[in-house]
């Protein structure tokens, strides 16, 4: 059985080429999360496929924000599918909202707290009150998670802060950021190898180019696997 603590992120150009990562990638991964590059461009059959006929779990990355009652409908219409997660943006009305749109499904609602793209000058520039980046990252997590969210995308270096909330008891901490040691960074700034992020309180890491960009996506995803089986082998300096 594969080991569902590493979700490859889908970003490749379209939907052949996923259906080429995924078959590439058998049986040793087994999560797969689609996002809104994928999306726009036939993602959601590729999540049909992916999830009806190779029987693999499937991550949404929507990121939801709008109106309750759009947020609501929207999650209700994604909800029959039964997909896997789905993330929204983490403002407790949005998070309520979806709340209500996957009642009576088992998918699992994501909150996004702050992008980890963002830093103090970007929240500055969008008016969003002062104060550290973590600790809003914190105060925004626990919101959602009191508000109904199952869980939360945060960086690795988050996942620490919020897995001593008492909100987070028993809730979800997925990871992107993730790079094996020595991997490129790409436009990743504050990465943490899956050993790390595991260790900081992650349910759940996301790894993307350096498995789809890898010259073996299967070998790849295979040492990940074989750090996360054993992360005291690795050394936890990036
Ligand atoms: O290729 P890489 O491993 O950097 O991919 C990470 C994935 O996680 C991408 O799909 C990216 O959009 C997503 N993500 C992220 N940081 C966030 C939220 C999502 O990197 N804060």
């Amino acid at each position: 059985m594969s080991d569902d603590r590493l979700i490859v992120a889908m970003d490749v150009p379209n939907v052949l080429d996923g259906l080429e990562l995924a078959k590439s990638l058998g049986d040793s991964v087994g999560f797969y999360k689609i996002g809104l590059g994928m999306l726009t461009g036939g993602g959601l059959a590729l999540a049909n496929e992916l999830k009806q006929e190779h029987d693999k779990r499937i991550f949404l990355d929507m990121k939801f924000f709008d109106i309750g009652a759009t947020v609501e409908a929207a999650v209700r219409g994604v909800a029959q599918f039964n997909f896997d997660f789905l993330t929204v943006h983490g403002d407790p009305h949005v998070v309520r909202a979806a709340r209500e749109g996957a009642a009576g499904s088992d998918m699992k609602i994501l909150a996004v707290t702050i992008l980890t793209s963002l830093d103090r000058d970007d929240l500055d520039a969008s008016c969003i009150k002062e104060g550290d980046v973590a600790d809003l990252v914190q105060e925004r997590a626990g919101l959602a998670l009191s508000n109904g969210a199952d869980g939360v995308i945060a960086s690795p270096q988050e996942a620490a802060l919020i897995r001593a909330l008492p909100e987070a008891d028993g809730k979800l901490i997925v990871t992107p950021g993730v790079r094996p040691a020595g991997a490129a960074l790409g436009d990743q700034k504050r990465v943490m190898t899956p050993a790390q992020a595991i260790t900081n309180g992650a349910d759940h890491v996301v790894v993307g180019r350096p498995i789809w960009q890898a010259a073996s996506p299967k070998a790849a995803a295979q040492s990940i696997l074989a750090e996360l089986a054993s992360p005291q082998e690795k050394t936890p300096n990036l």
